[in-house]
């Protein structure tokens, strides 16, 4: 049964190759379905979607679809076999890496082996946080919204004078 649930606890893991994590606080149906599939989607929960999202983190039974439920979209993703959200103006197309059980909770991690997003939300190449809006979970029922952004450029140990100039080795992610 195809099942969406919101996860707070989402991190990139690693640049090359791009994988993510989230953490299963114990096992549920998404944890479940990862597993017999070992594929899935991560789609983004925009400010826009505030309700939708808070409601497919209901616990219905698992022949329930939260698509159904909730009134979302599949689209059928370009590689892998669960859809993804319509709606959600980013989806990272998964293959399950691995599943690290640590404490009373499962760290999934997936490589995105395909990424898409709306194309009126790229500048050329570039997603721009403003126009995806991004929700963040706060704790309790509480919510944020990304708020004003500040850009700012951040300096090289190469650029700094004196004693705390060093010189550059390439590394700088
Ligand atoms: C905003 C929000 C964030 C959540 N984050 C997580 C999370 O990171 N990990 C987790 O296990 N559950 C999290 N939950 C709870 C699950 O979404 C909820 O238990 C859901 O019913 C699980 O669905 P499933 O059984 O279909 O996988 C969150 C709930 C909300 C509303």
């Amino acid at each position: 049964m195809d099942n969406l649930a919101p996860h707070s606890f989402y991190t990139v893991a690693s640049v090359r190759p791009p994988i993510v994590q989230f953490t299963s606080v114990g096992e549920k149906d998404s944890l479940r379905n990862i597993r017999a599939r070992r594929e899935f989607v991560v789609n983004l929960a925009p400010a826009w979607l505030l309700e939708e999202v808070n409601a497919t983190g209901t616990d219905f039974a698992p022949d329930i679809s939260e698509f159904d439920a909730v009134g979302l979209t599949r689209e059928p993703s370009a590689v892998v076999t669960p859809p993804r959200v319509r709606e959600s103006p980013v989806a990272l197309e998964c293959r399950l890496h691995q599943i690290l059980p640590m404490g009373d909770c499962y760290l999934v991690f997936g490589e995105i082996v395909h990424a898409a997003v709306f194309s009126d939300a790229l500048d050329t190449s570039h997603p721009q946080i403003g126009l995806l809006e991004p929700l963040a979970r706060l704790g309790r029922d509480e919510w944020g919204t990304i708020g004003a952004i500040r850009e700012i450029k951040r300096i090289r140990a190469a650029d700094w004078p004196g004693h705390f100039r060093r010189e550059a080795d390439g590394a700088y992610e």
